[in-house]
């Protein structure tokens, strides 16, 4: 199961919102026995989430007869509860956020909690990316306490972890990772699902590429880590690679042994795009 993650950072506004949705729904009708198996979660910016959050269930909802139909079975045979719930499984895509603040409430100008997402119908949250970590000086520390707070509200965690170029040219960039991800999950926090997203800064937003052996390195070190050290701690993990994904790309980089998925910036803000990225994960 592959799990291929849209992150839109502070892009489109509600009517580019509308087209993608639309042209991204009518990609998975068309394909939807293959999205069954992948996961596709969409991270817009926060404002985004409710609106697409609803769009969502009302997309489901067109589908919601035929599927209990098949069933053999009636709406009334259903409590609300329940059919809540089967909207949610019938989503064609899931929702995440970009960022959360580690406490729960409180006087933090500007932020949102992890709870406050969690209502939104989020069911993952991107943390430590290092756009936040350059911009918002965000340290390992931090996005532990911010994966500790998305667990404790049931989100899956997808935490970055990436070298600089200056590291990677200095042959730090082994032990750079390792420290980066020792101390972003050094808490006593039991994660279900865990998400590492391996993103190289000087492949995000350049265009360039690290070769497949180097993806293929980072990504067995990062499997290592997590295994000899948080094995105790993780009943699940994913390690994903982001950084200038394409459509181009994407299906060699998922046959690299180890990548469970892919991060997609720049070329998820285009529907199409984004969909035969996701079509390059159905078959590998
Ligand atoms: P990019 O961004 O695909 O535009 O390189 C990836 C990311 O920052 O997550």
């Amino acid at each position: 199961m592959k799990i291929i993650v849209a992150n839109w950072k502070m892009n489109h506004d509600f009517d580019k919102t509308d087209q993608w949705l639309d042209s991204f729904f009518s990609g998975y009708s068309a394909d939807f026995a293959q999205f069954k198996n992948i996961t596709a979660i969409v991270c817009p910016p926060n404002v985004l989430l409710d609106h697409i959050d609803s769009e969502m269930i009302s997309d489901s909802f067109q589908y919601l007869e035929e599927v209990i139909k098949q069933e053999g079975k009636t709406l009334e045979n259903y409590s609300e509860e329940q059919l809540h719930e089967i909207i949610f499984e019938m989503r064609p895509i899931l929702i995440g956020a970009q960022d959360c603040h580690h406490e729960i409430s409180g006087s933090f100008t500007g932020d949102v909690s992890a709870a406050m997402l969690k209502n939104l119908g989020c069911s993952h949250v991107i943390l430590g990316h290092s756009e936040r970590r350059a911009g918002h000086f965000e340290s390992n520390a931090i996005v532990n306490r911010k994966a500790l707070a998305a667990v404790v509200q049931g989100l899956t965690p997808i935490i970055c972890v990436g070298e600089s170029k200056e590291i990677r040219d200095q042959n730090q960039h082994v032990e750079f990772v390792r420290q980066q991800l020792l101390e972003s999950l050094s808490q006593d926090v039991k994660f279900k699902k865990l998400v590492i997203a391996y993103e190289p800064i000087w492949s995000i937003g350049t265009g360039i590429v690290p070769t497949m052996a180097q993806i293929g390195e980072m990504t067995k070190i990062i499997r290592d880590v997590l295994a000899t050290s948080f094995s105790n701690r993780i009943e699940e993990f994913f390690v994903i690679y982001g950084g200038s994904v394409t459509a181009e790309n994407s299906g060699e980089i998922l046959q690299v042994p180890g990548v469970d998925g892919l991060l997609v910036g720049k070329a998820s803000l285009d529907a199409a795009e984004f969909l035969k990225i996701c079509s390059s994960a159905f078959e590998s």
